[in-house]
């Protein structure tokens, strides 16, 4: 993977100062969760893992402000995506294009970070830490702002699962009350995480 200086580079030349902030504040914030939440043995892992952790946090939006015909040019140009379950939902092919930037233009292996770019604007089913880590990252950064977010940020220092289904919850809300078209990513995670809880008690 690049150094931290051509990610920052990158996200310069395409990102406008606030999207650019935000990206800076959902490493910091990753970064922070991912240091409360996970407990290493090896220190030389928690290094590497923290450092790929913020590289991957700082790239979740670098392809935001890219036109959507150019997004869906990039999704097309990937035969393992369901394209068909994309079309609908243009809000989320940022995410898909990025981590094909991440994995294409920075190098990037790892599907499970790959995979916390991918999903960090839907969720889905059985996600791992990392997808959760940066998923929540991105809803309680310090600028944000909006009813609900406090609560979620105590959850997410409390319980990541928890914080993520409220946020689910939230977001499927939202959408439903503006009349936007939800993805399916989106609704299969909330069913997948709805579930869980149940069985929980
Ligand atoms: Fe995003
Ligand atoms: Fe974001």
């Amino acid at each position: 993977m690049g150094k931290k200086k051509d990610i920052l580079r990158y996200l310069e030349q395409r990102l406008h100062a606030p999207r650019y902030r935000h990206s800076l504040a959902v490493a910091e914030c990753t970064v922070a969760l991912a240091k409360e939440h996970r407990h290493w043995t090896d220190p030389q892992q928690e290094r590497v893992t923290l450092k790929q952790l913020q590289w991957v946090a700082l790239l979740h939006d670098c392809e935001k402000e890219r036109p959507e015909k150019e997004l869906w040019a990039m999704l097309q140009s990937d035969p393992s995506l369901d394209l068909q379950n994309l079309s609908t939902t243009p809000f989320v092919w940022h995410a898909f294009a990025g981590a094909l930037t991440a994995q294409r233009h920075f190098g990037l292996e790892d599907p499970k970070l790959l995979d916390a770019i991918r999903y960090h604007a839907t969720g889905r089913p059985a996600m791992s830490q990392e997808e959760m880590l940066l998923f929540l990252a991105d809803a309680i950064e310090p600028s944000r702002s909006y009813e609900g977010v406090e609560k979620l940020r105590c959850l997410a220092h409390k319980d990541l699962e928890a914080a993520l289904l409220y946020s689910l919850e939230r977001i499927n809300e939202e959408l439903c009350r503006r009349g936007e078209p939800r993805s399916v990513y989106g609704l299969e995670a909330l069913a997948y995480y709805q579930k869980r809880q149940k069985e929980k008690g």
